[in-house]
């Protein structure tokens, strides 16, 4: 049933279902600053070789190209790390949705065993021994003892920052810029085709739960909603991924098993809508996809 009105909805109000960034979305700058150096700090982590960065490099998107992430003490993990540029406007967090908000999210990887393995104790221990860190933080928090949730509080500020507007799509949709043909093409296929259905909203994605596989289902999916609830109506069912710089983080899917955009787009055809795209028009629908990729965030300086 959701579907169907969905569905109809896209029919009439197709352009609308996806919605630019905004050029200006609020954030505390200072904490951001703050939140910037402990991102890319590998103190926070138990062999100090990791830090958010390792996983979320801004060389690769803000995520990484691998299949699964790699944490302290060389520990594989179990699913693919997702870019945290635009996770501000997710509704929720995690492939699971099982965190309601970045500041809450930043929990896990900081106490998961096989990411960065530490406790609150050891990072405000760590934290705590650094003069400049005590200083840093006494400026914005005015307080003298550095606690676990004033780290999270300023690296969740951080990732606020880190939203991508004016990608040339945002710009079409504002009548500032043009698609060539080819782009259109592909716009007009990912409505026409129902890839719209799931990928819409601010965020291209990230505001529904969606199953991998309605059509042709698919075994074993890691990390899933039902891993999370143990409701079998929940297998293979994931927080939808934003579209928004996806040409940035390849490999795709939470198990990284689509390599190129176009094996994606084929993919999402087979399993969720029972189609196989012929291959002119998933490159027409790639060609849209590299239109989603957004302006650095303001706020950044320049990473090389
Ligand atoms: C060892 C690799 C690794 C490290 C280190 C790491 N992450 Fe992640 N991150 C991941 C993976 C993998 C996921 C997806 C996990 C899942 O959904 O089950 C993820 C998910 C996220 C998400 C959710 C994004 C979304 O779209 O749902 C955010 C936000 C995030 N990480 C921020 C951080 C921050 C902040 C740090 C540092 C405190 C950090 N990560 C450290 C690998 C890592
Ligand atoms: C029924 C909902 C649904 C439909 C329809 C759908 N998708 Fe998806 N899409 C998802 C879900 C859920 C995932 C995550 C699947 C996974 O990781 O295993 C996803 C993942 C993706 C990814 C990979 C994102 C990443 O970061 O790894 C791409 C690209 C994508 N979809 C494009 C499309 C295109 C193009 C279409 C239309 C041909 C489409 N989708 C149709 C739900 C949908």
């Amino acid at each position: 049933m959701r579907f169907l009105i969905i569905f109809i909805a896209v029919f009439l109000f197709g352009s609308n279902l996806i919605v630019p960034i905004p050029e200006n979305a609020p954030f505390n700058k200072q904490k951001a600053r703050l939140g910037e150096l402990l991102f890319f700090d590998t103190i926070l982590s138990r062999d100090k070789t990791i830090s958010c960065a390792s996983c979320h490099n801004p060389k690769e998107g803000w995520a990484d190209r691998r299949k699964v992430s790699i944490g302290v003490y060389g520990r594989k993990g179990f699913i693919q790390s997702p870019t945290v540029l635009n996770a501000r406007f997710n509704f929720v967090q995690m492939w699971d949705g099982s965190c309601k908000n970045l500041k809450t999210q930043i929990y896990l990887p900081t106490h998961n065993p096989i990411e960065m393995d530490m406790t609150n104790k050891l990072i405000e221990k760590r934290l705590n021994s650094s003069k400049l860190y005590k200083k840093l933080f006494k400026k914005i928090y005015h307080k003298n003892y550095i606690t676990y949730d004033m780290m999270a509080d300023a690296i969740a500020e951080f990732e606020k920052a880190l939203y991508t507007p004016d990608c040339k799509f945002d710009l079409y949709l504002k009548g500032k810029a043009k698609l060539t043909k080819e782009e259109k093409r592909g716009y007009m296929l990912f409505k026409a085709y129902g890839c719209i259905i799931c990928h819409n909203g601010i965020n291209i994605g990230g505001n529904s739960f969606q199953k991998i596989g309605v059509i042709h289902p698919i075994k074993d999916c890691v990390g899933d909603r039902y891993s999370l609830t143990h409701n079998p109506a929940d297998k293979c069912v994931y927080k939808v991924p934003t579209l928004r710089n996806i040409a940035l983080t390849a490999p795709y899917f939470h198990d990284g098993s689509a390599k190129t955009l176009l094996q994606a787009v084929k993919k999402m055809g087979y399993y969720n809508l029972g189609i196989n795209i012929p291959t002119k028009d998933a490159q027409a629908i790639v060609a849209f996809l590299k239109t989603l990729t957004g302006k650095k965030p303001k706020f950044l300086k320049d990473y090389k």
